[in-house]
């Protein structure tokens, strides 16, 4: 599992992961019980990237929405934030479609026990002509069955090609599973359904059957009229919610790509459905603007647009925004989906639960003969911007993760500055001459403003290239020392974590520094 990434330089997922473990970013759950598929921890270091990941959206979403700036149709953009519960009325996840469309077919295996999306099982088959009564082979991308069978498939066919098992006829008798050795092991696919369920009271009976969301959205979508009738807000406007789902996901995998716990940041976004393709543009182009701000640039990053045969039945338009995670490569993996979902799912909502969710506005609709408006009722259209919180902090993990055997810290992590855990560290060069004194002021001033943000580092031990070089793991952007020279002339170096220079600065300024390159 590994990319050539735009600077030219190999990511290997195996080293990334090894990294996010050795400085806690990312733990295996349950680790010492042997963890458990589908489940991921996070640990110091990537607690509080997830956190400053989580908090710049908030901040960039519902404090000040798209940095200020208007929308397409002249007015401020209008978000409010709302928390709504893990577990809904069941009703809500049948009128949403997700009790019985919310499902993925999945092939076993009868000799191997192995488990897959039916969707993901390709098979290689001769170029040309049928394979006869020989074996073909199955496999999985990305997993270690790909290069077996297809040196398999070579031997037997010579020129081969990939399609998908769908296209097979069943039984699939002479489909070689993946790590199978006979064929005709592959059980036809079975619908699962994603969404985990529990029961709510002590009697558990089928009853009382609820289930954890599988999205945040939908716990919008139930409180809109409540929030429009109770705030003063008018259409267009947002919800937003930053929450955790779960999916009982078939195929976990891929790091924390594809959990069966995660966090997601949804938005709703309420407007008239005259104006709904205008402010579908708006959030599809703020939104790839927005992870580009935060780190995720170049040709990692792009916008797909989805064909129509792609598009849901309620669907006029919708985008993928896609990071080249390094076991995607060199292909793209979803880290946010746009979609313009009409009034779909208040539509659904109204039908199954019989309360009136139409909007009132006030602004359109048909003038009375006195003058006055009546105000049009509608259910409004919706935009839904939907992100993967940790599906975000895998994409920054992966792009800021560096390789540069040049430097005595070949490993670095390239954070942009708003993101990075640590903020700054500071260091006295020898743990004696006054110098660690002055190394802890400046450590306690620095964490008293900047600790809102994040850690702030102080450390005597080790020589001072040992102490950078885990800055640089940690994916510190810059650290403060405090030297020979600091005694006479109160400056202190300042040093990159990108470029390694060094430069001096005086110590009175470290803060107002800090602050700019924080903010900028
Ligand atoms: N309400 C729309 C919705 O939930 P989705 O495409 O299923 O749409 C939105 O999910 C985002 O949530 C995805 O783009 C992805 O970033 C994240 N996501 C979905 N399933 C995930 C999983 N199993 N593990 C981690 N992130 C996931």
């Amino acid at each position: 599992m590994s990319s050539e990434n735009a600077g030219g330089a190999v990511k290997s997922m195996d080293a990334i992961m090894s990294l996010c473990k050795r400085r806690g970013f990312v733990y295996q759950a349950s680790e010492i019980y042997g963890g458990i598929n589908g489940f991921w921890d996070y640990g110091p270091l990537g607690t509080l990237l997830k956190r400053n990941l989580r908090e710049a959206w908030w901040q960039d979403v519902v404090m000040n929405p798209c940095w200020g700036r208007k929308g397409p149709t002249g007015e401020r953009v209008s978000v409010l934030p709302i928390e709504t519960r893990l577990i809904q009325h069941p009703k809500v996840w049948k009128a949403s479609g997700h009790v019985d469309g919310f499902n993925d077919p999945m092939v076993d295996c009868r000799a191997t026990k192995g488990r897959y999306r039916y969707d993901h099982v390709m098979v290689y088959v001769p170029e040309s002509g049928d394979a006869g009564n020989k074996p073909v082979f199955a496999y999985v991308g990305d997993q270690p069955s790909e290069k077996s069978q297809k040196k398999l498939a070579e031997k037997t066919f010579g020129a081969i090609k990939s399609v998908a098992l769908s296209s097979l006829p069943q039984p699939w008798d002479r489909v070689i599973a993946p790590d199978a050795d006979q064929p005709g092991t592959l059980t036809p696919p079975r619908q699962f359904n994603l969404m985990f369920h529990t029961y709510v009271g002590a009697l558990a009976t089928e009853d009382d059957k609820a289930y954890l969301r599988p999205e945040t959205a939908q716990g919008i979508f139930v409180q809109a009229k409540n929030v429009w009738d109770t705030n003063r807000v008018k259409v267009p406007f947002g919800i937003a919610q930053v929450g955790t789902s779960f999916r009982n996901e078939v195929t976990p995998r891929n790091f924390t790509f594809r959990s069966r716990e995660f966090e997601q940041m949804e938005i709703e976004f309420f407007c008239h459905e005259s104006e709904a393709m205008q402010w579908y543009a708006h959030w599809r182009d703020w939104r790839m603007e927005w992870w580009k701000s935060i780190g995720l640039a170049g040709e990692n990053l792009i916008l797909r647009e989805h064909e129509q045969d792609e598009l849901a039945h309620y669907s006029k338009a919708t985008s993928d925004i896609e990071y080249r995670f390094p076991f995607t490569a060199p292909g793209f993996g979803e880290l946010e989906g746009v979609a313009y979902r009409g009034n779909f799912d208040l539509s659904q909502h109204q039908k199954h639960s019989g309360a009136k969710l139409e909007y009132n506005d006030p602004t359109r609709g048909e003038i009375l003969p006195n003058g006055a408006r009546r105000g049009e009722r509608y259910l409004p259209h919706v935009i839904e911007p939907s992100a993967g919180l940790d599906r975000g902090v895998l994409a920054i993990l992966c792009e800021a993760y560096t390789k540069d055997e040049s430097r005595p810290s070949p490993e670095f992590m390239k954070f942009h500055p708003r993101l990075a855990p640590i903020k700054a560290a500071v260091f006295p060069l020898v743990d004696k001459e006054g110098m660690p004194e002055i190394a802890e002021k400046l450590h306690a001033d620095l964490s008293a403003k900047f600790g809102r943000l994040g850690f702030i580092e102080t450390d005597a031990k080790q020589s001072i290239g040992k102490r950078y070089a885990r800055m640089d793991e940690a994916g510190c952007p810059y650290c403060f020392t405090i030297d020979g020279e600091t005694l006479t002339n109160q400056t202190v170096t300042m040093r990159d974590r990108d470029t390694g220079a060094q430069h001096r600065v005086a110590i009175d300024e470290v803060a107002s520094i800090l602050t700019d390159k924080l903010n900028g």
